[in-house]
């Protein structure tokens, strides 16, 4: 639980205020972010370095992966009391700088902004199948409002003919990601063994996988087409979850990505707030072909940026960050 007693009294709010930030979420946990301290201000950059060119050749996903973590940044800096002023994409000339997050002093924050803070501790993706148990309309009201708050839209699929549809284009994406060589090449190279001591990367305990396996699974991933595999699994997860939902933006560039992310993270929190599971079936938005069908199936005007299973389930593991002095500065 974030409680005002967890908090540093003075001084170092702001990197203690980091340090929740790089809790969020970032495709194939590459935590594509650095921080810098200016003043009263934190400097949100974009970390090139850990781009997925085949995954996401445009930085799509790296760019809402950093506006998740300038989410909980904004979140962890109102628990502390701070007033927060957020500016995206200050300077035309540097795109990698993404935000400049002013602060001053400002009220206290809300029993629903402490909400969001106390998530933060105990949120992780949960990739199990979820329980036969509907999410309240009351909820995903809320759920559809976080994300309107963040400039984003939120698209469930409640008809059965939409979940029939999705899964259909997620099944055709798994196969066309998976026969790509590099497209396993590259996930290979950010699985992680169960007992490794990297600070990055996708876990095989994340994805259920036990310690002897998890140290094969980069071998496999990167020599065999599981295509058909993953697409059955996939399959029965959609059709296992109560609630399947699509976020999306108006436009489809660096702002609005960044927007996506903020809007992922405060339904991240919200969830995890309630209780409720979410995991990610991204693949038809991850293939060119298909994002339009997605776009479609929405019925909504924009571009869909995320695809989220949510539901009520056993939670999800903690994963590694890399340590603060590795994102600063
Ligand atoms: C933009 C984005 C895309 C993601 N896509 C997937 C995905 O397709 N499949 C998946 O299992 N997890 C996906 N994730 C979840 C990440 O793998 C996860 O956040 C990361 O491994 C850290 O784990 P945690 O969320 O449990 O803290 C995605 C996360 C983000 C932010």
């Amino acid at each position: 639980m974030t409680t005002p007693e967890t908090i540093p009294p003075t001084g170092d709010k702001l990197a203690w205020a980091i340090a929740q930030a790089v809790r969020a979420p970032s495709s194939h946990n590459t935590q594509p972010w650095r921080f810098r301290i200016h003043g009263d201000a934190i400097e949100l950059f974009a970390d090139r370095t850990r781009a997925l060119p085949v995954a996401d050749p445009d930085q799509r996903e790296l760019t809402i992966s950093c506006g998740a973590a300038l989410f909980h940044l904004r979140t962890a800096l109102r628990v502390c009391g701070f007033d927060v002023e957020v500016d995206r994409l200050p300077d035309h000339t540097h795109p990698d700088l993404l935000a400049r997050v002013t602060v001053r002093a400002g009220p206290e924050p809300t029993e629903d902004e402490r909400a969001l803070g106390a998530a933060i501790a105990t949120r992780a993706t949960s990739r199990v199948p979820y329980l036969g148990v509907t999410v309240p309309d009351d909820l995903v009201d809320r759920l559809r409002r976080d994300v309107e708050a963040e400039d984003a839209w939120f698209a469930p699929l409640p008809e059965e003919s939409q979940r029939v549809r999705l899964v259909a284009m997620i099944m055709e994406a798994d196969h066309l990601q998976w026969e790509s060589h590099p497209f396993r090449r590259e996930l290979a190279r950010w699985m992680r063994a169960n007992d490794s001591p990297a600070r990055d990367g996708i876990f095989g305990y994340a994805f259920g996988i036990d310690n002897i396996e998890s140290h094969f699974a980069a071998m496999a991933v990167r020599l065999m087409d599981r295509g058909a595999h993953e697409a059955v699994g996939h399959a029965h997860l959609a059709d296992a979850s109560p609630l399947l939902a699509v976020i999306g933006t108006e436009g489809d560039w660096a702002l609005p990505w960044l927007r996506a992310g903020e809007a992922l993270a405060r339904v991240l929190l919200r969830a995890e707030s309630e209780s409720l599971r979410v995991a990610y079936l991204n693949q038809p938005v991850e293939v060119p072909v298909l994002r339009g069908a997605v776009g479609e199936l929405t019925g909504r005007v924009g571009s869909p940026q995320l695809i989220l299973r949510i539901g009520y389930g056993a939670q999800g593991p903690a994963t590694p960050r890399r340590a603060l002095s590795e994102v600063l500065g």
